[in-house]
C-alpha cells in the first residue's frame, strides 16, 4: 500500500489544527514533520512544544518525524514523549548509527534513515535488516519548495532491488520535490511513502490536492 505523507512544514501555521483536521477528512495516515536545528541543514523549523501540538490535533495518524539535526541520539526521548511514532534520523549526522537505530527502537517507535543525495545507498548496507523504512531524500534537505534530483529515483530502484533480493519488507519513503506531475514516476521507482509539502498546501486547497496526489499513487 503507498502512502502519502503530507510534510506539515508547508502548513499555515496560524491555523494548523484547523489544517491538520482537513487532512485527516482527506484520508491522510501519516503525517510528516521535519525538525532542522540550523547545523546539519541552514534552516531552524520548530521542535518539541509544537509537535505536541501536531500530536493532539493528528487523531489517529502517525506522525512521521524526520530529523534534521545533529547527533539525534541525545532528543529521542523527547520526541518519543512527544507523540513521534516513526523517527527518521539522518546517516550524515549521527556517529553511531547502529546505536541510535537501537535506541530509537528501544525506546517504542519505528527507526529510520535518511540519506542525502550524494550520499550512496551502500552506507546501509550492514544496518539494513535494523530498519523499518528508508528515506531517499529527493532534494537537498533543509527547504520545501525544491525541484525534485531526477538522479536520486536511481537510487530508488537501487534500494527497491536490494530490499526485494534480501527478501526484507523495508519501507521506502521519499522526501521533496513532488508534485502531481512526478508523483507516479516516483512510485513507479519504488517508493511506497511519499513526502509532499508544497504540492498538498499549495493555494491553500488541501482537499483538492490531496485528492489528486491520492489518485496517482
Ligand atoms: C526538506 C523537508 C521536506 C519538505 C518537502 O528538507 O525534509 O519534508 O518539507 O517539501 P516539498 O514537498 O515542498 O519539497
Ligand atoms: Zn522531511
Amino acid at each position: 500500500m503507498n502512502i502519502l505523507a503530507p510534510s506539515i512544514l508547508s502548513i499555515d501555521f496560524n491555523n494548523m489544527g484547523r489544517d491538520i483536521g482537513r487532512l485527516l477528512e482527506s484520508g491522510i495516515e501519516y503525517i510528516h514533520v521535519d525538525v532542522m536545528d540550523g547545523m546539519f541543514v541552514p534552516n531552524i523549523s520548530f521542535g518539541p512544544p509544537v509537535i505536541k501540538c501536531v500530536r493532539e490535533a493528528a487523531g489517529d495518524a502517525k506522525l512521521d518525524v524526520h530529523l534534521m539535526i545533529e547527533e539525534p541520539i541525545r532528543y529521542i526521548d523527547t520526541f518519543k514523549k512527544c507523540g513521534a511514532d516513526m523517527l527518521t534520523v539522518h546517516a550524515e549526522a549521527a556517529v553511531h548509527l547502529d546505536r541510535t537505530v537501537n535506541a530509537i527502537r528501544e525506546a517504542g517507535m519505528r527507526p529510520a534513515v535518511a540519506i542525502n543525495p550524494a550520499t550512496s545507498i551502500h552506507v546501509l548496507d550492514d544496518i539494513l535488516p535494523l530498519l523499518d523504512m528508508v528515506l531517499i531524500m529527493t532534494v537537498n534537505p533543509g527547504y520545501g519548495g525544491q525541484e525534485l534530483i531526477p538522479y536520486t529515483l536511481d537510487k530508488v530502484r537501487a534500494l527497491k532491488k536490494e530490499i526485494d533480493s534480501r527478501g526484507l519488507s523495508t519501507d521506502i519513503e521519499v522526501d521533496g520535490g513532488v508534485t502531481a506531475d512526478n508523483i507516479s514516476d516516483v512510485v513507479d521507482a519504488g517508493a511506497n511513502v511519499i513526502v509532499a509539502g508544497s504540492a498538498v498546501f499549495k493555494g491553500g486547497n488541501i482537499e483538492e490536492n490531496v485528492k489528486e496526489l491520492k489518485a496517482k499513487i
